[in-house]
């Protein structure tokens, strides 16, 4: 199966994961739950806007920094550029947080409700150059 299509499959399954249910920690625990267990990723997780930090939420995989202030990091850059980020090799992203040693590459895709940041979607893999635009397309779909 290419990621293509394993997104095709996986994405139905999100939106209905979620559809009935209105508690955004719930939904986001579950999507870094279905996101992680059908790729395998390093991490996968949330952080949510709060102020003008981003605070740790559900994740799956090793423990993460909890406070990302506006603008910091690949994750605080991607709310601050309203803009999905690719790092292909995360040792070379000026500012880049390292949670762990073990992130080589990285996405991380703002979430928006009513046309407002709320969240990033910040995924981790131990490979190099793990993410690219199939991956930007299908994760940018995701809603909470
Ligand atoms: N690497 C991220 C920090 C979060 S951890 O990867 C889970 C960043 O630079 O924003």
């Amino acid at each position: 199966m290419t990621k293509e299509q394993a997104y095709q499959q996986l994405l139905p399954q999100i939106e209905a994961l979620v559809a009935d249910e209105q508690d955004m920690i719930a939904n986001m625990a579950n999507i870094a739950a279905a996101l992680h267990e059908a790729f395998g990723f390093w991490w996968t997780g949330f952080y949510r806007v709060e102020g003008d930090m981003l605070v740790l939420g559900p994740f799956q995989g090793p423990i993460a920094c909890t406070r990302i202030p506006y603008g910091r990091g690949v994750c605080g850059t991607a709310w601050a550029q309203g803009q999905t980020i690719i790092v292909p090799n995360v040792h070379e992203f000026a500012g880049h947080i390292a949670c762990s040693s073990a992130s080589n590459s990285e996405i991380v895709v703002p979430i928006r409700k009513d046309g407002r940041i709320i969240a990033v979607l910040d995924i981790d893999s131990v490979e190099y150059n793990t993410f690219d635009t199939i991956d930007q397309r299908y994760l940018e779909q995701i809603q909470l």
